[in-house]
């Protein structure tokens, strides 16, 4: 076989065979292939797409690159969730310890921020003495003590989509449909849990703009799971506007903390309870959604979430009372006020999440240290009344230095205007384990 002649096909507009995609994905893995020509073919596949079968066979080509985690020592159905990212998406930190308390295990493995989104690992870094870096056995029997526990990728998880990302980084073949959903469940299919609620955003701050793109990625990954045994369902929520009031890490695990003790935004508290509602479904405690929204409010109001964050914290070497004390507060907090009357008419996630980053809040490289407590409380948000002089965020940074830019890139990103702007609906689409688009808004 050729890699020439899989370029040509692929260019052609033909679909790859079997035979095809795990020569090149493990040609590639293994430094047999040189960059130049995987580059061509991804460029050939952004262009002329694949089909489910071929888009099914490169997940499963690259979830087999590396290890996969092996969670069946744990009992119960395991339950993963995963988000295609966001601004102040700190969901995972109060879905995951509901869905535990509910006594559904979760074996999570998170990722770290890059650009303008976060990552829930580097928010549970933030928790002094915390350890993401947690060895596979150690993992498992603190999911099996706890039912609960969210650990960095450890082990060689999916080694060929880690070349293949480099490289679409670098040949503007990121927003591939087909190369985002297959990157994306092959690490989640090697991460071993039985069954998956994918969390596909939409809007300014999430990769798919267009409702219908999410809901077409949502679909493809819905299809790829189903294809390799697993039980998986997608939500299609909105990334227009940051979730929640704070983007930044500290001030996001104060959030989690508050949305635990049933005091957090609405927003927010709201979507994690259906999110949850969803997870316990898929996990065979809950008989549908609402049965398993009341659980979920439950484990809120009753204190058991709550408790089930500690137990994890406490569990990874983390100090949980600072999540009651709260953490030490950045060296510069400064408010950004409203310079005209009217409605928020629109917040831009993205430049929100950007404004956070120049604050030092996250990374642009790899290697790019955080500063913990920086970042961004918004007092408003969109739909919200302000007079002249309101305040509508505070920035918070430990580098006075960084608060100019930051103000600027937050200011460009609230639009004031003198009409309200059209409500929309937090989950804009229900994707059914058959792949059926079956319920729009909610
Ligand atoms: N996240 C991933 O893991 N891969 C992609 O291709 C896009 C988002």
């Amino acid at each position: 076989m050729r890699m020439y002649d899989i370029i040509n096909h692929k260019k052609n507009g033909n679909a790859l065979t079997e035979a095809e995609i795990n020569f090149f994905v493990s040609g590639f893995t293994q430094g047999e292939i040189p960059d130049y020509q995987v580059a061509a073919l991804l460029m050939a596949i952004s262009l002329k797409g694949m089909n489910d079968d071929e888009t099914a066979t490169l997940t499963n080509a690259m979830q087999n690159s590396g290890d996969s985690v092996d969670l069946s020592a744990i009992p119960g159905i395991k339950v993963d969730k995963h988000s295609t990212g966001g601004v102040g998406d700190k969901t995972t930190l109060i879905i995951a310890p509901i869905v535990a308390a509910c006594g559904v295990p979760v074996a999570k493995m998170s990722g770290r921020g890059l650009g303008f989104t976060g990552g829930t690992i580097d928010k549970l870094e933030a928790i002094p003495g915390l350890r993401t870096d947690i060895a596979p056995l150690d993992f498992q029997a603190i999911v099996r003590e706890i039912g609960l526990a969210i650990i960095g990728q450890s082990g060689d998880i999916a080694p060929a989509d880690k070349k293949i990302y480099a490289l679409r980084d670098v040949t503007a073949t990121v927003d591939s449909l087909p190369l985002i959903a297959s990157s994306i469940m092959s690490k989640k299919l090697a991460a071993g849990s039985d069954a998956i609620l994918l969390d596909v955003k939409t809007g300014s701050g999430a990769f798919m703009k267009s409702l219908d793109d999410a809901i077409a990625l949502a679909q493809a990954m819905v299809s790829i799971g189903t294809k390799s045994g697993r039980r998986v369902m997608a939500l299609v929520t909105d990334m227009d506007t940051p979730m929640g009031q704070a983007i930044g890490n500290a001030l996001e695990i104060e959030e989690v903390v508050a949305t635990l003790h049933g005091s957090g935004p609405e927003d927010l508290t709201g979507i994690c309870i259906i999110f949850a509602a969803y997870m316990l479904v898929l996990g065979g405690v809950a008989k549908d959604i609402e049965a398993g929204k009341e659980m979920a409010s439950e484990a809120v109001t009753s204190g058991a979430a709550f408790a089930k964050l500690k137990e994890m914290v406490t569990a990874m070497d983390g100090d949980a009372s600072v999540l009651l004390s709260g953490f030490a507060k950045a060296k510069h907090i400064v408010p950004l006020t409203a310079n005209s009357d009217g409605f928020i008419f629109h917040m831009d996630a993205e430049a929100c999440g950007m404004a956070a980053l120049s604050l030092g809040a996250g990374r642009t490289k790899k290697e790019d240290e955080i500063d913990f407590g920086a970042g961004i409380i918004l007092e408003k948000k969109t739909g919200d009344i302000v007079k002249t002089g309101d305040i509508l965020a505070y920035l918070h940074t430990n580098d006075e230095e960084r608060i100019a830019t930051a103000m600027t890139i937050l200011t460009a990103a609230i639009t004031i205007s003198s009409v309200p702007p059209h409500p929309v609906k937090a989950i804009q689409a229900f994707i059914n384990e058959a792949g059926e688009l079956i319920a729009l808004g909610g």
